[in-house]
Formats: C-alpha cells, structure tokens, sequence
C-alpha cells in the first residue's frame, strides 16, 4: 500500500524537498502538493508529475503531511486542516519557530507532530535538518521524518528546548558564511584582485575547508594550527581577528539569534 506523504505550501523549501524525495526514489504518485496559486501548481506538475490537490484533499489522502508555509500562514492552515487530519497521520512542520505544542493545540487530540527545522543548503541537497519529537510522536515517527529530510542532506535530532539553539548555529549558519565570503572578497580587492578571481578563491576555499572539516576526522584547531607556520602569514592574519574580537563577536551573534528565535516562537513578531 502507497503510504502518500503531501507536502503543503510548495514554495522554496516544500519543493527542495519535493525534488528531493523523487530524486531518492519517491514515486511522484506517492506525493502530494498543495499550493496557493494556481500557476504554482501548473508549474510543480509540469516539473515534477505531481498531482496538486487542496489542502483538505491532501489531509484526507496522506499519511504523512509536511507543512512548508510560512509561519505567519500557519494558523490559517492548521484551521483548514483541522476537520480532516485524525491521529492516525504524521504531521511534519518546517516553519520556524513554531512549537509542536501550538500545532497539537490546533488538532485532534493524540496527533503526532514532528518539528524540523532546515537550512537553504537543502536545495543542494547538502541541507542540515534538526528534528524534535512533539508530546506524541514515538520514534517510528521521527525515523520517518529523518527518511524523508534525509533525501536532501543530513539529519539531526535533538529535543525541542534545543531547536532555537540550534536555529541560531544552523538554520541561520549558512549566512555567515555567506557573510565571511563577501567580507573576505572585499579584502581581496582591497589587495588589488579583480572581484571575480578573489570570489572563485574565496569560495573555494571554503569548499575545500568544509571538506577538510567534514572528511578528516580532525579538530578545526588542529587544522589551522597545520596552516599556521612560526612568524608566517596566516598567524599575522589571525593575531588580527583576536584584536578586532571576532571569536567574541561570533559568539554574541549566535547568542542574539537564539534570543530572537526564542522571542518569534513566544510569538513575538515585531
Ligand atoms: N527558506 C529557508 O531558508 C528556511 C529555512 C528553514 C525553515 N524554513 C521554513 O520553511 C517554511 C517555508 O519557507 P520558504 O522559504 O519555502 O517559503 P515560501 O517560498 O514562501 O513557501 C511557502 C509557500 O507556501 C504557500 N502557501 C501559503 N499559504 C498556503 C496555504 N494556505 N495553502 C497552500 N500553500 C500556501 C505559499 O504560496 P505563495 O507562493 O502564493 O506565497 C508559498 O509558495 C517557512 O515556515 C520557513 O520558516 C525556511
């Protein structure tokens, strides 16, 4: 029996995932998508021979529903859905900052609910989700989300006091690289490099960094100290960092965005 999984809100990240799980083996049969508009739905058909229903369509056919909307639409959403989702689905949130326990309000008693919270290198496939149980999700539940977020990077579970933390270091992490990269291209024009080689420079070496972080087993300090020869280069640059209190700045920056992922999720959005 097809066990169809529907991802509702089909935007950036409903259609990473999309993709993603066709690309891992998923029968665009077996998936779902809702939309708000209905050139989106033309489109996601088009491009993927999925079947776009409504919201209450997908709640009544899927075991599993993955909500993507935004979380300012998410009330909205968990009203349609309400009437037609019973307990024996699994519902799967992607929106930031909303608790598992503001969604089982919304629905019928002893429904499971999933909270994940992804980051845009998903739609490279190269995508860190953190997973948490809510009150009645067991670990049949969360081995599914894991299936399912798996498809486009790596997983991780944690439990839900820990998901503004972990907003702060990954949901949001991507951006400081992105940061870095941007801040790292100036200085290269600065030392007289045309902007797309001191890109192409910068850029790679973040990708062989990460590599390096991901495949060698070894602590970062340990990979910089390999880099970091007496009276050289790299020292004179680092000696730099330490006196514009960069690590201390990175720290009350990851700080701060555990602070406002804690504020949104109390549903504070202004
Ligand atoms: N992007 C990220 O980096 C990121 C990272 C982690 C988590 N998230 C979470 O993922 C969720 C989706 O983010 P996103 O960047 O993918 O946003 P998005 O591109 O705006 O996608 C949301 C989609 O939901 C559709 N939608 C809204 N209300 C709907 C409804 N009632 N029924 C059906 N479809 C509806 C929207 O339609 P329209 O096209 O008509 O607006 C839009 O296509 C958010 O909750 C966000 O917090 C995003």
């Amino acid at each position: 029996m097809p066990q169809p999984v529907a991802v509702l809100g089909t935007g950036k990240i409903g259609e990473a995932l999309l993709s993603g799980m066709i690309r891992a083996g998923w029968a665009p049969a077996d998936l779902l998508v809702t939309t708000r508009r209905s050139e989106r739905a033309a489109e996601l058909r088009t491009r993927y021979g999925v079947d776009p229903v409504s919201n209450a369509e997908a709640a009544k056919q899927a075991d599993t529903l993955i909500l993507a909307v935004k979380p300012q639409d998410m009330g909205r959403l968990l009203e349609e859905l309400a009437p037609h989702i019973t307990p024996d689905r699994l519902v799967i949130s992607a929106a930031a900052g909303i608790t598992t326990s503001f969604i089982e309000e919304h629905l019928a008693a002893g429904t499971p609910v999933v909270r994940v919270m992804p980051n845009t290198p998903v739609l490279v496939d190269e995508g860190m989700s953190v997973i948490s149980a809510g009150s009645q999700a067991t670990a049949a539940h969360l081995a599914h989300a894991e299936e399912i977020f798996g498809a486009v990077g790596k997983t991780l579970r944690v439990p839900e006091t820990q998901q503004d933390a972990c907003t702060a270091l990954s949901g949001s992490g991507p951006a400081y690289f992105f940061y870095l990269v941007e801040a790292m291209t100036d200085a290269g024009i600065l030392l007289g490099l045309p902007r797309d080689k001191a890109h192409d420079l910068i850029v790679q070496a973040a990708i062989g960094a990460a590599v390096m972080l991901r495949d060698s087993g070894e602590h970062p300090v340990k990979l910089r100290e390999n880099v970091t020869s007496p009276a050289g280069t790299t020292i004179n640059a680092i000696r730099e960092l330490e006196n514009h209190g960069v690590r201390a700045a990175l720290i009350a920056a990851l700080e701060a965005a555990r602070d406002r992922s804690r504020e949104l999720a109390s549903g504070n959005n202004s």
